[in-house]
């Protein structure tokens, strides 16, 4: 029996990149995931891919189509987990996105659309997610994705800073407010992670001029990085997988930063 067998979960931005990992590795151990993420097409073929995975540990696995700033959909995703595998133990709050900008020329739009994916998104699970578990009357975990990000402003990405900001203290308001349904609410925080995400940041950079060629951005971003690499999805779900178990049960309101030693606060 691993630490996370027969648990519940759910991973949102779970099509690709770190949630996709992050719901495979709980697999592996035996746990029950569902897959969530707006990309519909893409977060079935990730559950269709991920059957034999869950077959071999005798899990299961589903998936959910949902906009996570959508509360309706976010209660619809939870119906269904809850259908699928009885109950809910643990929920990944993970999509995110960036969309760079060079500081004077943040817009309201640019603004409302990180914040409204990481930080009401965010904001959404987390409330959601209590009143299941809440209702279930045995606690649970909540799990959100910070960045290294939630601890440093950076120039070009300023919405999506002060939405990971967000996100620190969304966790730590949410610990303080859960603690008596013995629910937990931890974050990660992950520094630069070779996934789809950075791929648009990248391009993203080069075309408000603030790259000149392709990987540019990434490298520089990545100088201080002490590990001395980027990271892979897979450097992020040993931490995951942990907060997902009872091996932390005793955490509440923390940020882990997973970022090889880039931001040493
Ligand atoms: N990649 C990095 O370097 C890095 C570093 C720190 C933190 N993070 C954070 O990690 C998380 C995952 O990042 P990633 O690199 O895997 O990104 P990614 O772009 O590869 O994956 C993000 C997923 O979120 C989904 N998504 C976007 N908007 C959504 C919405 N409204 N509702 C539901 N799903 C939605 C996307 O479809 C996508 O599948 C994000 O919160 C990101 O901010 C990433």
């Amino acid at each position: 029996m691993s630490r996370v067998s027969g648990r519940s979960c759910i991973v949102t931005g779970g099509a690709q990149g770190i949630g996709r990992a992050i719901g495979e590795a709980l697999l592996e151990e035996g746990a029950q995931v569902c897959f969530a993420d707006i990309n519909a097409d893409k977060v079935a073929e990730v559950a269709d891919a991920n059957a034999a995975r869950a077959a071999a540990v005798g899990s299961k696995v589903t998936h959910a189509a949902v906009d996570v700033t959508n509360r309706e959909q976010v209660r619809a995703m939870i119906a269904h987990t809850v259908e699928q595998f009885g109950r809910l133990d643990v929920k990944f709050n993970n999509a995110g996105v960036n969309r760079p900008m060079n500081f004077l020329d943040v817009t309201e739009d640019n603004w409302n659309f990180i914040m409204g994916i990481n930080g009401l998104g965010c904001m959404i699970g987390m409330q959601e997610a209590a009143l299941q578990m809440i209702a279930q009357g045995q606690g649970g975990k909540i799990i959100n994705t910070a960045s290294i990000a939630s601890r440093q402003g950076f120039d070009n990405v300023a919405p999506y800073c002060a939405s990971k900001w967000a996100v620190v203290s969304l966790t730590q308001s949410g610990a303080r407010d859960l603690a008596k349904h013995d629910i937990t609410v931890t974050g990660f925080a992950p520094g630069v992670v070779a996934t789809e995400m950075w791929e648009q940041v990248d391009q993203d950079l080069m075309e408000i001029g603030a790259a000149e060629r392709p990987g540019q951005a990434m490298e520089e971003f990545s100088a201080e990085i002490l590990k001395g690499r980027v990271a892979t999805p897979k450097d992020i779900t040993g931490t995951t997988t942990f907060l997902a178990s009872r091996d932390s049960d005793y955490m509440t309101g923390q940020i882990i930063m997973i970022d090889g030693g880039m931001t040493l606060v």
